[in-house]
């Protein structure tokens, strides 16, 4: 039987005999050779699909490892604010060991999949009016008022879970990528990343730590402008956040690693998502589309050497999202059921 990241990772991870061993079966996601967009730019780009977890994002990580710890430390009820995957994670694993979850959401921002995901585990779920911020400072609040485990990335054991990604990926690949390009949003997933590179190159298992390029959406760039955004605006909803909570440690994963944060346009977003997916197959939410925009970029500015290993990180399914790139795509071909007509058609 497959088993998860708590098994998988159990040397490198804070379990002890009281940690409870959960498992939806997250991680062990494909690495992917993107074949057609890897010749068109002259490198090896390999895209870690992190839309095949369990709930569709790479939360999943994080999620099983923060709520075994709050079992194991007698919590009997979670919460989180989300932008829509966190909460459908907690809520997954909140079912899975049997808690009740409270998630606060971003009432209008939040992708119709994530959403129904997060009722259909059973979470209790609250729209509020005011964007992630303005949620996460809410829910920081009734964790401390109610006594809830709070699993969002200020929770240590989500991001310490989230590092099992790259230990995946230098496992697969027998060492660590040159150039890893991330989406960063609240700005933990980077952190996670860079942490667990630090860890593998300690114990000798990668020789040097991939330059992290963080990419972020135009409407919604604070590591970029140096400055937190009081109104974030993106159609990649997930990163749809102005005051990243880990701000600082991305900072510093990115300046040691010699990388660079980089904004993309919403055009640019949905642009790299039709090509992603047309030309090589994979259907990934918008927010990590951005990654994809963000290469393209460099490579029409002339600044992707070529020949480089890049891996690219795929944090959320499509399939969460489907109204995103609905507004631009065309509407299916109707036609009367008959012979004539789909001859027709197929004529053209
Ligand atoms: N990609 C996706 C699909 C996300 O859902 C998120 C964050 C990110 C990237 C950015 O990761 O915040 O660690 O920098 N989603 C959070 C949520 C905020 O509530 O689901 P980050």
């Amino acid at each position: 039987m497959r088993s998860g990241i708590l098994e998988n990772y159990q040397d490198l991870l804070p379990l002890n005999e009281r940690t409870p061993g959960y498992s939806l079966c997250e991680g062990s996601t494909p690495l992917v050779h993107l074949r057609n967009l890897s010749r068109e730019m002259s490198i090896d780009l390999n895209v870690k699909f992190e839309g095949l977890n369990p709930t569709g994002s790479f939360k999943d990580r994080g999620m099983v490892l923060a709520v075994a710890k709050a079992v194991e430390n007698g919590a009997r009820a979670l919460i989180c604010a989300s932008t829509g995957n966190t909460s459908a994670s907690a809520a997954a694993y909140a079912a899975h060991a049997g808690l009740n979850c409270y998630v606060l959401l971003p009432s209008g921002f939040v992708a119709k999949g994530k959403l129904a995901q997060a009722l259909i585990y059973g979470a209790k779920v609250i729209s509020i009016t005011g964007n992630f911020d303005k949620a996460l400072e809410l829910a920081r609040d009734a964790s401390r008022e109610f006594g809830l485990a709070i699993v969002n990335s200020v929770n240590p054991y989500r991001l310490i879970g989230q590092r099992t990604a790259s230990w995946e990926i230098c496992d697969e690949l027998g060492k660590s990528p040159e150039w890893l390009f991330i989406p960063v949003g609240n700005a933990g997933n980077i952190s996670a990343y860079y942490a667990g590179f630090l860890k593998y190159r300690s114990l000798g298992r990668i020789a040097r730590i991939p330059r992290l390029m963080g990419i972020q959406a135009e409407g919604a760039s604070p590591m970029v402008s140096r400055e937190m955004i009081d109104h974030p605006e993106t159609i990649a909803t997930a990163i749809r956040i102005g005051k990243p909570v880990s701000y600082t440690k991305a900072v510093k994963a990115v300046r040691n690693t010699e990388g660079a944060f980089i904004s993309v346009s919403d055009d640019e977003i949905m642009n790299a998502q039709k090509m992603l997916a047309q030309k090589d197959g994979i259907f990934a939410e918008p927010a990590s589309c951005a990654t994809i925009a963000g290469i393209w970029k460099l490579f029409l500015q002339g600044d992707l050497p070529s020949g480089i290993s890049v891996t690219c990180i795929l944090t959320g399914n499509g399939l969460k999202d489907p109204e995103a790139p609905m507004k631009y795509l065309p509407d299916p071909v109707e036609i009367e059921g008959d012979w004539m007509s789909l001859k027709e058609v197929l004529n053209k």
